[in-house]
């Protein structure tokens, strides 16, 4: 005679503790909710194929709660969205993509384009291609050409800022070289990208700046410089942030946002995490980044030591491997609080 009665107890203790469960979350501010108004996104990279994951459903909801802005960490590199050669809709693959999207939509937040130009993680079709300078273009323009106006067309508004050029620096040991110097090639990826979306701003995505002994002697700075002088659209920067055993106090990296600031660009932080002394890596970056007015986002390369790609013992991230906050979640959400 229990029987029913006790199935029912227990269904309805299931879902007390679902609404339980589910209000504490909402109840609980994530990141998106402490930044000052308006002023700065706060965002990770993330994946589609962990965003769908049947098994590890936190990946999601963590995302979800704590961001209002996504990077696609590999969905939209040339080596993922274009597999196939030529420049027709069928060599692409935008299912990932549009799976982040997709996400990213429902979610409320914004994505960062990442990226459209590197000398990295091509397809083998490409790097193997032995391509013409005039071929390379071509291929160049026409990708930019296509995956913008995919994400214009059917996601409008999702994706403000790309990463149009990531890593000039080592551009010329890789597939692009053939094309022709550093300013060249951001020159002709940059008025590409602006043909093909003149509402997106365009970024040049650059590691190790903040390590720079004279930032105005950083190569990156000098083609920052040169394109706008030369009226090449150019947005924003983007310092990826990757910090290994050197710690960067607020002051540098005031100094080297300052910088580009004066360019006339906005500065992101795009791929940060940090696994020597974190917490204060952290709070001094996003210090000098809400110091500084031209400073519009905060993204950490991943959100989970459970997946980064400097192995989970690293732990470079806010998030333990089980999705704990840690002492970096709370030096990042308190300097975001201006504490
Ligand atoms: O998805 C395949 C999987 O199917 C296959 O079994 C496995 C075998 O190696 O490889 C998987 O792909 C890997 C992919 O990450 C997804 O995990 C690639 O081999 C691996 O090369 C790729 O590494 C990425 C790397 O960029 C190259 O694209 C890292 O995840 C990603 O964190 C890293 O990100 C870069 C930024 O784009 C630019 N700045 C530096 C940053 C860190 O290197």
């Amino acid at each position: 005679m229990c029987q029913g009665g006790c199935m029912r107890i227990k269904y309805l203790a299931f879902l007390l503790a679902s609404l339980i469960s589910t209000t504490t979350l909402a109840a609980i501010p994530g990141l998106r909710d402490d930044i000052s108004p308006t002023r700065l996104q706060v965002g990770a990279a993330a994946s589609a194929k962990l965003i769908t994951s049947g098994t590890d459903t936190k990946y999601a909801s963590v995302l979800a709660h704590e961001y209002n802005l996504m990077t696609p960490e590999n969905d939209l590199k040339w080596g993922t969205i274009h597999p196939r050669s030529g420049t027709a809709l069928s060599s692409y693959n935008f299912a990932p993509g549009d799976t982040d999207a997709k996400f990213a939509l429902s979610h409320g937040m914004h994505m960062r384009g990442h990226t459209l130009f590197w000398a990295r993680y091509n397809p083998s079709w490409l790097t193997n291609g032995n391509y013409s300078a005039t071929q390379l273009t071509d291929l160049l323009t026409n990708h930019i050409q296509t995956v913008m106006t995919h994400y214009k067309q059917y996601f409008p508004g999702l994706i403000v800022y790309w990463d149009v050029i990531n890593e000039i620096k080592n551009a010329g040991s890789g597939v692009w070289a053939p094309i022709g110097n550093s300013f060249k090639i951001a020159s002709i990826a940059l008025q590409a990208a602006r043909k093909a979306d003149p509402s997106a701003k365009l970024c040049l995505n650059e590691y190790s700046m903040e390590f720079s002994q004279n930032i105005y002697q950083n190569p990156t700075y000098l083609l920052a410089k040169q394109l706008k002088q030369a009226n090449i659209p150019l947005d924003c920067v983007g310092f990826q942030g990757h910090i290994g055993s050197n710690s960067v106090s607020e002051t540098k990296w005031r100094t080297v946002f300052s910088a580009f600031a004066a360019l006339g660009l906005e500065v992101q932080v795009t791929e940060f995490d940090a696994y020597y002394a974190p917490s204060q890596q952290y709070t001094n970056v996003v210090k000098a980044c809400l110091s500084v007015s031209k400073c519009s986002a905060f993204v950490t390369w991943g959100f989970t030591d459970k997946y980064t790609w400097l192995g989970t013992s690293k732990a470079p991230l806010p998030f333990d491997a089980q999705y704990n906050k840690k002492s970096a979640y709370t030096a990042l959400a308190n300097s975001l609080l201006g504490k």
